[in-house]
């Protein structure tokens, strides 16, 4: 696992409670901090030189945890060594970058998912089973939204601000990418084009001088004023191959709001709606009556899969269960040595093809919002 800052440790967790495989080494950027975090996490081993990581044998699938601006990079290395790769979302910061990857992937015949972590959630897949099975009939709207508060105020600072490290799209490539495949994966419908409107409503910040800032905390100590180049939120018109319409905002300056990822599909005869805040449940509304679905016992991760098992309905699950369960299937067909999947082709598991996607995505937000039109969603 490469990446020991917020989200690398949620993998090394991940892995080992899917039961596939042992976390053999951690690497990181920052001696002290990698063998620090290395040691916290009981992980064997841990480096700062990612050629020795790739030229280690034992190894044989390695997780991007890193900055986006690294991850095609790293990713590359990884699948040129021979190893499967999961990669963090976004998944590249430009689309051609992000396809070339998916390509190098399938040349190479190494699986490469990526860490769409909502797709985990058992309450999401039934949200999609019902789509799919036609129980809320022909799908009209999808609308929703993901929103945060961590970085509401001047004094909050990450390098997801930084173009040259994050890309240049923030709150869109960091969560608008989540809420997109979520809206793909749920509906099985794809999206055609995007009319989008963004605001960088804080225009200077505290950086933190000579330290570093993780995702969701404030650092403190002496800061210099810098502009900020990207955008804080967003708004998000979306259309639909079948026809569908679709909003979405997004924000990471919303006061009060942790981690509000929501969704509701409005169908012609009912509307499916989730909450990651309260992931355990799914609401299906229709005219008569509505309902509000809880995870059972059938909504679990596949039967007789190894490592620690879906906890039973009661039990709630969260975050760290979706994370897991998203990369059971992964680990599975690399065990199974099943073939990887061909370009376009169903995948068990979130590929640099929905990766690429995602990427597509922030690319036509941010050109329909610089140019103020609609902006086709190019296949990718
Ligand atoms: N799937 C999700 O739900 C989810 C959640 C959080 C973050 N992420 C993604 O994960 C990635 C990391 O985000 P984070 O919040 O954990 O960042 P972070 O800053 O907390 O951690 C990044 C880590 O990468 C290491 N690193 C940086 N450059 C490196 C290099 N060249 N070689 C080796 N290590 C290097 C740093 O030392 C640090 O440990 C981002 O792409 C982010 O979008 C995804």
């Amino acid at each position: 696992v490469i990446g020991t800052g917020f989200v690398g440790p949620f993998h090394v967790d991940a892995v080992r409670r899917g039961g596939y495989a042992d976390v053999a080494v951690l690497a990181g950027s920052d001696d002290a901090r990698t063998s620090e975090r290395a040691a916290a996490l009981g992980v064997p081993s841990w480096t700062t030189d990612l050629d020795d990581l790739m030229a280690d044998d034992e190894i044989d699938v390695v997780h991007v945890c890193t900055p986006n601006r690294t991850h095609v990079q790293i990713a590359t290395a990884a699948l040129e060594a021979g190893k499967h790769v999961v990669v963090e979302k976004p998944v590249a910061t430009d689309g051609g970058s992000a396809r070339a990857l998916a390509e190098l992937a399938r040349e190479r015949g190494r699986h490469a998912g990526v860490a769409l972590t909502y797709r985990g959630y058992a309450m999401v897949r039934r949200a999609r089973e019902l789509v799919a099975s036609g129980e809320i009939g022909s799908v009209r709207l999808v609308h929703g939204g993901y929103v945060q508060d961590w970085l509401a105020d001047p004094e909050d600072y990450n390098w997801r601000l930084e173009p040259e490290v994050g890309g240049a799209s923030r709150a869109v490539a960091d969560i608008g990418t989540h809420w997109f495949d979520l809206a793909e994966f749920i509906t099985g419908q794809r999206v055609t084009e995007v009319f989008a409107d963004l605001a960088t409503f804080i225009k200077h910040r505290q950086r933190p001088v000579g330290g570093r800032s993780v995702a969701f905390q404030r650092a403190g100590g002496a800061a210099e004023t810098v502009e900020v180049r990207s955008e804080d939120a967003a708004t998000v018109l979306l259309r639909f191959t079948g026809g569908a319409l679709g909003s979405c905002v997004v924000s990471q300056v919303s006061p009060g709001h942790k981690n509000t990822c929501q969704i509701e599909v409005a169908g012609s005869r009912r509307s499916v709606g989730w909450e990651q805040e309260r992931g355990e449940e799914l609401w299906l509304r229709a005219r008569d009556a509505s309902q509000l679905l809880v995870r059972g016992p059938e909504d679990g991760a596949p039967a007789g899969t190894p490592g620690v098992p879906a906890l039973p309905a009661g039990h709630p699950e969260g975050w760290v269960g979706a994370l897991t369960d998203l990369f059971r299937p992964f680990y599975a067909a690399i065990l199974a040595d099943e073939p990887v999947p061909g370009a376009g082709a169903a995948a068990p598991y979130p590929t640099l093809d929905d990766g690429a996607r995602g990427v597509a995505y922030v690319e036509a937000v941010l050109r329909s919002s610089r140019e103020a039109r609609w902006v086709e969603l190019t296949a990718a």
